[in-house]
């Protein structure tokens, strides 16, 4: 049985109602749906969301004990928390799996969203496919547990 940890930051918790133009008119729920749907059979995803930093970095720490593969959208922490970022790199220094993935293509973005300060101890990046981007984040999962 393997469990993918599908970890959101903050503000993720209004999707469906949050600047649609930009991340879709889907709410975590339905994003929930998306990915229990495409699980290999055998595997459970278990999908969170926090507001708090602090939350996020114990399941982060969670996941370095576990060796649950994790799907992180860091969201706005993405851009400046270097906690995240220790923590992200604890789980890939000790041969565990941290996909980061975001809905939109920060590169497209504003300047600020430019820099990602976890991607450098992510082991990979998928941003720009709306939820498809959590979809292709699973295969790669997939892939890397086949
Ligand atoms: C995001 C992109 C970030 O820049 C932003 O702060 C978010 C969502 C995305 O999924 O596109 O909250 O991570």
């Amino acid at each position: 049985m393997t469990t993918v940890l599908v970890l959101n930051g903050p503000n993720l918790g209004r999707l469906g109602s949050r600047e649609p133009d930009v991340y879709g008119s889907g709410d975590l729920a339905e994003l929930d749906r998306v990915l229990s749907a495409a699980a290999p059979a055998g595997w459970t995803v278990e999908l969170r969301q926090t507001d708090d930093e602090a939350t996020l970095m114990s399941w982060l720490h969670g996941a370095a004990d576990s060796g649950a593969p994790v799907i992180l959208n860091p969201a706005a922490f993405t851009h400046y928390s270097y906690a995240l970022r220790d923590a992200v790199a604890l789980v890939t220094k000790a041969g565990g799996t941290v996909i980061e993935v975001h809905i939109s293509n920060p590169h497209a973005r504003e300047e600020f969203r430019h820099t990602s300060v976890i991607s450098a101890v992510a082991t990979g990046v998928i941003a720009g496919f709306g939820f498809d981007s959590y979809l292709l984040a699973l295969h790669a999962i997939g892939l890397r547990t086949a």
